[in-house]
């Protein structure tokens, strides 16, 4: 069986398919699969939902970055699905360095599509205009989610397996 020397973290906007994606490319390769969205509610014992309504943002971000160095300084080489938002501290994002980070995109009406009847994401649960929070949002981080990357895959339109497909693509040009 072929092995792995890096993480493959995927990063990217809420709603681009970081978890299923993962956990798809995750059985694809036969190696373990860690969501840190997930670890963090393990951790705290309750949902994101919640620990943004009790203990705020600035809570959940602290929180996110120690969750997401122990993953990836703990674990053999995994797939990482991460939070839309872990590229907003530069410390997470120096900790992927070592890693093969894809990012997955999708055009703010897509994630709208995907995302409208979802209630468990604090930062766009009662969005009046949620188009628009979700294209500000993505503009305001574009440029880390860029910075941040070594491959970017368009994720509009295709199926998971497509999206898996192209991903083990890169993997095997980078090793
Ligand atoms: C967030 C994205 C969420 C979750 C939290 C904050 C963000 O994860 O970490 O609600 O800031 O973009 P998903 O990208 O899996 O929805």
């Amino acid at each position: 069986m072929r092995e792995f020397n890096k993480h493959i973290i995927l990063i990217g906007f809420m709603g681009t398919g970081k978890t299923i994606v993962g956990i798809e490319l995750a059985k694809h390769l036969a190696i373990n699969y860690i969501d840190t969205d997930k670890e963090i509610e393990w951790k705290e014992g309750t949902s994101i939902n919640e620990i943004f309504s009790t203990k705020g943002e600035e809570y959940f971000r602290r929180l996110e970055t120690v969750v997401f160095s122990s993953v990836i300084n703990s674990n053999s080489p995994s797939v990482i699905s991460t939070g839309g938002g872990i590229v907003l501290s530069k410390k997470n994002r120096i900790a992927m360095c070592d890693s093969l980070v894809i990012l997955l995109q999708a055009s703010p009406e897509e994630i709208y599509a995907r995302i409208k009847e979802d209630t468990d994401r604090p930062l766009l649960k009662n969005e009046i205009n949620l188009l628009s929070q979700i294209t500000n949002l993505l503009n305001q981080r574009q440029k880390l989610y860029k910075e941040a990357s070594n491959y970017t895959i368009e994720t509009g339109g295709k199926q998971i397996s497509e999206i898996v497909a192209e991903i083990v693509k890169c993997i095997n040009f980078k090793e």
